[in-house]
């Protein structure tokens, strides 16, 4: 079965100057799976993680395309079809905790709306274990507090608790980890996957974190330019990727770099996207590029659906070096 199936998505943001957040996504999620989806900054992470939502602003502007989530059309879900989805099917957890609770609401209060609205038992008891689940020190206290009286690292498990508690069939978690110091950070994330691997709860994870994403997620899709450039199992698609922007991200990683060595990084930036991309987006950048990546919109190729002309070439030279490229 698969969660999200997702075709040929695109969507601009309207303004002076417009911009194509998303140009194209295919993507597929089986169920139960923990996806993940990396990408430098602005290539359309929480882009498509919103619109899967259906919580993108309203300056967004859908272009095309499709967004199934249990063979629903999330795009066009009537108003109460969508409260029941949102409701019953998904979950959301911002990278920033606190501004996902509400603060004028003491946090057992907010547990106990929730609770209350699956018909769940919603006693003080109750919080305190589904805080105690994600590991809050001290639980009955904090459950009486408000959300800016609590720490960041606090503030996220207490949102993480929320979200999971409603037992979702898809939770999308925005960089839910990137403001937690490493060790808290770990611990979160081995809570998280284990909630959801016991609910059988589908994972959409999106990250930088990329020793996090091989280790802890099933599959991994690797965003450029609001495109999906390749996906495939994570420790596959980062160990030994497909694509040549996913090899230079891949490279970026200084987990993967050997003592003494040089850590790479990508030359130059992601473009802004005014429009479709007549070509292939990464192609300023990349070290394989032929004239022809410049006017050829690529499709996908092979298992890892690869956005790139010369895929099977660049796939079979491994993890690309930029040459004097470094940080
Ligand atoms: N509300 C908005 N209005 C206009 N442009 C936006 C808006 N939100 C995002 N964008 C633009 O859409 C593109 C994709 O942004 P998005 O936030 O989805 O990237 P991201 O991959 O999540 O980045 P990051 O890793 O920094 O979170 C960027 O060019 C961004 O500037
Ligand atoms: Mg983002």
């Amino acid at each position: 079965m698969t969660t999200v199936r997702i075709t040929d998505l695109a969507l601009e943001f309207a303004g002076t100057s417009p911009v194509r957040a998303l140009d194209g996504v295919d993507l597929e999620v089986p169920e139960g799976t923990a996806l993940a989806i990396v990408g430098e900054s602005g290539s359309g992470k929480s882009t498509l993680a919103s619109t899967i939502g259906r919580l993108h602003p309203r300056s967004a502007r859908i272009v095309s395309g499709e967004v199934l989530v249990h063979g629903e059309d999330v795009l066009s879900l009537s108003d109460r079809a969508l409260r029941v989805y949102r409701r019953d099917t998904l979950a959301y957890v911002a990278q920033d905790p606190i501004g996902s609770l509400d603060p004028t609401m003491r946090i057992g209060n907010q547990l106990k709306l929730i609770l209350r609205g699956i018909g769940d038992d919603c006693s003080p008891r109750r919080q305190v274990e589904l805080l105690d689940g994600m590991r809050v020190a001290d639980p009955d206290r904090v459950r009486r507090l408000y959300p800016h009286q609590v720490s960041g690292g606090m503030a996220q498990r207490v949102a993480i608790a929320m979200a999971m508690c409603r037992r979702p069939k898809l939770l999308i978690a925005d960089e839910p980890t990137a403001a937690l110091d490493s060790q808290v950070r770990e611990e979160v994330i081995r809570l998280l996957f284990a909630q959801a691997k016991e609910q059988g709860t589908t994972l959409l994870w999106l990250s930088h974190d990329l020793p996090a994403v091989a280790r802890w997620c099933d599959d991994a899709a690797v965003m450029y330019a609001g495109r999906v450039v390749e996906q495939g199992g994570a420790s596959a698609v980062l160990g030994r990727p497909a694509h040549p922007y996913s090899q230079a991200l891949a490279a970026t990683d200084p987990s993967r770099a050997r003592r003494g060595e040089r850590l790479t990084s990508i030359p130059g930036s992601p473009p802004v996207l005014e429009g479709a991309s007549a070509g292939c987006a990464f192609a300023a950048r990349c070290a394989h590029r032929i004239d022809l990546c410049h006017a050829v919109r690529p499709e996908p190729v092979g298992a890892r659906r690869s956005l790139c002309l010369r895929s099977p070439e660049v796939a079979s030279q491994g993890t690309m070096q930029h040459e004097g490229a470094s940080v």
